[in-house]
């Protein structure tokens, strides 16, 4: 594997899947991959999840990583083409990305959507011009439009869990007073897409999501419904996508509860995390034995680790 932006990276879902339980089992056999080359981990927004299990996952490998806070800890950082840089940002990209190439042998980046335009975000400029100049190979810690270290570990979680072969597994939207992006519910539902699951979105109407992410995936206004036999939750905010980046909905009657998930097959409830709690979730349910947020909150260091083996064993 060269780069890892998205679930079309992996050789496949089976064979992914066994790398990553190969190095759950085997946390550090193969620190000689590791030996002598370092990661680079650049985040332009914030992280507790992705920085710790990336950077755990990279020294489990024997790799030696750096960190590097975008502005805060470095030099402010354009991306725009072109523009004349008068302004407050004295670094661009161009210069930056081969740079920070010449010190390491993968980068991992973070660069959230920005929600100033739809275009911009969907065509994931930032981590395409990594991409495109790092000269090394490029993981994705969440782009503008997919989280898919984050989906990589859901998958390997409801694996974990399932007690059916085709669990029915709903992605439900849930209420948040910030407008978050679209990227870990479009990459749930595209690494999902490639499993046998039965899966099923529900939302409030306006709050599709784009029909590349989606395809013939099953949306079910009527979230009770939705949740009716379901084996998992998995509960998450996003802002909308056709009113690009906007909230049209507060609405706590989309809050996941005890009454909901009693009308699930007694099902698991899962988040990527953080989570709002009583706005997303009840305290009743994120603290239910039913709930399996910090199991899936630590196979993000196993997928990590997988992925970075599949990039190693490539370099
Ligand atoms: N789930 C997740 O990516 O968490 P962080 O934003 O804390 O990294």
């Amino acid at each position: 594997m060269k780069n890892f932006t998205s679930v079309k990276d992996i050789p496949g879902i089976e064979e992914a899947l066994k790398v990553a339980f190969d190095v759950k089992k085997n946390k550090f056999a193969y620190q000689h991959l590791g030996k002598n080359k370092t990661m680079v981990l650049i985040f332009f927004n914030s992280s507790l999840r992705t920085r710790l299990s990336t950077q755990k996952a990279a020294m489990n490998l024997g790799m030696n990583t750096m960190v590097l806070n975008v502005g805060e800890e470095s030099w402010q950082m354009e991306s725009e083409l072109g523009v004349i840089m008068d302004g407050d940002k004295p670094e661009h990209l161009l210069e930056a990305i081969p740079v920070i190439g010449q010190y390491c042998d993968v980068i991992g980046v973070r660069a959230f959507a920005k929600f100033k335009s739809r275009e911009d975000d969907y065509s994931e400029k930032i981590l395409n011009q990594f991409v495109k100049y790092a000269g090394v190979p490029v993981v994705s810690m969440e782009g503008a439009t997919r989280h898919p270290l984050q989906s990589f570990a859901d998958l390997v979680t409801i694996e974990e869990y399932k007690t059916k072969p085709r669990p029915k597994v709903v992605l439900t939207w849930a209420p948040h007073p910030r407008a978050l992006p679209q990227a870990v519910a479009n990459s749930f539902v595209e690494w999902m897409s490639k499993t046998d699951y039965d899966l099923v979105v529900t939302h409030p109407k306006g709050y599709e999501l784009a029909p590349e992410f989606m395809g013939n995936v099953k949306v079910e206004y009527d979230q009770k419904k939705a949740f009716e036999g379901a084996d998992f939750i998995y509960a998450k905010n996003w802002s909308s996508y056709t009113s690009y980046g906007q909230i049209l909905s507060k609405d706590f009657g989309w809050t996941v509860n005890e009454e909901k998930m009693a009308l699930t097959n007694n099902a698991k409830f899962m988040h990527c995390l953080p989570v709002r709690r009583n706005v997303v979730v009840s305290d009743g349910v994120i603290d239910s034995p039913n709930s399996i947020v910090v199991p899936q909150a630590a196979n993000r260091e196993v997928t990590a680790q997988a992925v970075l083996k599949m990039i190693l064993e490539n370099l």
